[in-house]
């Protein structure tokens, strides 16, 4: 374990097992068609590339960057375009990939701006969920595991850009977050 780390949330194994579930549900929930999945960079790469492995359905993929948090652990509210899609999305069933749904507000202004390129469809997975911290209203297609209002790092997330090679989600020892 790193020494950074306090405990470990979700283990490398129950990560893998909850991906694979939601790889074969969204298949199956796609069957015959193409799939645009949306990776909202950098926090969800990690999920994304793990998740599409375990998608039968033909995939395409293409990247957002937005920012929504300073450095730190808490939410600014503000949400930029940091890097937009390459391509149009009007037609496609496009799927967002997230790594975390926390305030909302990332998710609010992401569905709202992606739903006025028309899509046809447009669904969002989430590999964690804090309920708890809800502040907007978003509604999330599949969430991966509903975690406690705790500031988790790993598999993608991180604090201040450290940890997120962590292969598991671990919340990391008090003296670390105060820096
Ligand atoms: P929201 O707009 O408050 O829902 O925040 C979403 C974004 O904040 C996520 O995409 C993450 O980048 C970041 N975030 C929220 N909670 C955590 C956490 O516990 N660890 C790491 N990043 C987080």
């Amino acid at each position: 374990m790193h020494p950074d780390v306090q405990k470990i949330l979700l283990s490398e194994e129950q990560i893998r097992e909850r991906v694979k579930e939601l790889g074969q549900q969204i298949s199956q929930d796609y069957h015959a068609r193409e799939v645009l999945v949306v990776g909202i960079l950098k926090g969800a790469m990690i999920f994304l590339a793990d998740l599409v492995r375990n998608l039968s359905v033909s995939t395409y993929f293409d990247f957002m960057a937005v920012s929504s948090y300073g450095s730190g652990t808490k939410s600014s509210g503000a949400v930029r375009i940091l890097k937009d899609l390459d391509k149009s999305i009007e037609g496609k069933h496009v799927l967002i990939v997230e790594d975390i749904v926390d305030t909302g507000l990332t998710l609010k202004y992401l569905v709202e701006n992606l739903k006025s390129r028309n899509p046809e469809s447009l669904k969002i997975c989430t590999l964690l969920d804090k309920p708890d911290r809800r502040t907007v209203d978003v509604q999330v297609d599949y969430t991966g595991f509903t975690i406690p209002n705790e500031f988790v790092v790993g598999y993608g997330l991180d604090f201040d850009e450290r940890y997120r090679n962590l292969p598991y989600i671990a919340v990391l020892k008090p003296e670390v977050y105060q820096g």
